[in-house]
């Protein structure tokens, strides 16, 4: 299989998945509010082609990557929220992390399991708008990359709540996101997040600690780096 092979079949899901999307047609957005059929059907219509789901790198992101190279989580406890096909869970684990992946979509998960049978990570089915109990305050980091991007606006802020609901005393929240200035237009999805869409997540005893505007560069667009904390001890 070669890379432009890889480019037709993955422009040819865009397409396909682009004529289904709820927010691109009339009355849609009032059917699938949280695109939970969307995303279902993303997993669904690929199969086992990781060229069907538009945002498999499989790879971590670089920029999670670059964050974790030379850090060790070792023994903390990290939940890895939405996380697809499952790679930055991995690089999760990998840096010593305790990790617990999870996304709503059963199928994203049995990939993601069948992809690293040998994984310590724990994966699991689950709706960020309908977390476990047990994982409340559970979490020394929490990572979110690319879910709240591919959210609706509207949900941003019952999103805010349910990711600070997972930090434990003294632990943190890492969100990575496409970036877009204020005013500027976009025909998500993914919809890039504001400086102020970010500022709005510190909630519920997260303070904003870092945040970085990271410019586009080889090959990636403008994003957000930003750590949240919340005080007490690990
Ligand atoms: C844009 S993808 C990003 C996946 C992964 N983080 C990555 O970067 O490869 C968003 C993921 O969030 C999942 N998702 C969407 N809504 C969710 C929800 N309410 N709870 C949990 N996962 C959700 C989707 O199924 C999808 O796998």
């Amino acid at each position: 299989m070669t890379q432009d092979d890889f480019g037709d079949r993955r422009a040819r899901a865009r397409a396909r998945l682009d004529a289904i999307d709820p927010h691109k047609r009339p009355g849609g957005a009032e059917a699938d509010p949280f695109r939970r059929d969307w995303f279902e059907a993303v997993y669904e219509l690929a199969g086992d082609d990781p060229a069907g789901v538009p945002w498999a790198g499989l790879a971590p992101h670089p920029l999670l990557a670059q964050w974790l190279a030379g850090r060790s989580l070792a023994g903390l406890r990290a939940l890895d929220v939405g996380c697809g096909l499952g790679d930055n869970a991995e690089a999760l684990a990998a840096a010593g992390a305790h990790v617990t992946a999870f996304d709503l979509a059963p199928r994203a998960i049995a990939w993601a399991q069948r992809r690293f049978p040998q994984s310590a990570v724990t994966w699991r089915a689950a709706d960020l708008f309908q977390p476990p109990p047990e994982w409340r305050g559970a979490f020394d980091l929490v990572h979110e990359l690319y879910t709240l991007q591919a959210l609706p606006d509207a949900l941003l802020p019952d999103a805010a709540p349910a990711l600070a609901s997972f930090v434990a005393p003294g632990g943190a929240l890492l969100v990575i996101s496409r970036a877009r200035d204020a005013g500027e237009s976009v025909a998500g999805p993914p919809w890039p997040l504001t400086r102020a869409q970010i500022e709005a997540l510190a909630v519920d005893g997260l303070r904003l600690e870092t945040l970085e505007d990271i410019p586009a560069n080889e090959g990636l667009v403008r994003h957000w780096r930003a750590l949240f904390r919340r005080e007490g001890d690990k």
